[in-house]
């Protein structure tokens, strides 16, 4: 009879742990989506888990940013000194529902969403979803949207972009990313 118990309580355990989570906020431990768009550049950092592919689409800078984690990922164009004056733009995928948030660097390690600053959220057709322990999400911000709490961006030119995400299930703009940070250049 124990030992009928203890295979019960051993599968009830295991059971449970297979389905936490319910909506994909599982561990990490999966990989890197392998969608790529074409016509977009691509910036892939395999090591880190974070992946970037974007295009020039007019007056339209069109984006997908992946990162191994079920919680908030984010990318900062054009910052000056660590995450100062980076136009950011973070989101995360929730119940299969995408939230995104435009922030400004007002600081070396700070960011704060452009309207509680007196800019506004410049970014649209947003798509997202969470795959295999990643968090993949889409939209398009203005090349230069005309908001001081943005960066004007032209096409051709370099700029530093950082990126950033947050531990499994963190759905929000606000946990620390600990390690998980790093930049790189693109050429728009
Ligand atoms: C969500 C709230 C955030 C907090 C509380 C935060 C806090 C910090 C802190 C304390 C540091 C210095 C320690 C370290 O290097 O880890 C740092 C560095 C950094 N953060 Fe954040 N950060 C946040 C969001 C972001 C976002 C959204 C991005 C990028 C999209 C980002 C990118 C970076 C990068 C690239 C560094 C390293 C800077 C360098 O060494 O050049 N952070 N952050």
């Amino acid at each position: 009879m124990r030992k009928l118990l203890v295979t019960i309580g051993l599968l009830t355990l295991f059971v449970s742990a297979a389905f936490a989570g319910g909506d994909g906020e599982k561990g990490s431990g999966g990989a890197l989506p392998d969608i790529t768009l074409e016509g977009y550049s691509r910036e892939t950092d395999e090591r880190m888990g974070f992946d970037l592919q974007w295009k020039v689409d007019g007056q339209t800078l069109r984006v997908q940013m992946a990162a191994l984690t079920t919680g908030w990922i984010a990318v900062g164009f054009d910052p000056t000194n660590m995450m100062a004056n980076a136009n950011f733009l973070i989101g995360y995928v929730s119940n299969g529902t995408p939230f995104m948030s435009d922030h400004f660097g007002d600081g070396t390690f700070k960011h704060t969403q452009d309207t509680k600053l007196g800019g506004k959220d410049n970014f649209s057709d947003v798509e997202g979803e969470e795959i295999n322990g990643a968090t993949l999400i889409r939209f398009s911000i203005p090349l230069d949207s005309g908001d001081a709490y943005d960066k004007p961006l032209e096409q051709g030119k370099t700029y530093r972009v950082i990126y950033a995400y947050g531990p499994d299930g963190k759905d929000d703009f606000a946990t620390y990313h600990s390690k998980n940070r790093g930049g790189f250049e693109i050429t728009l």
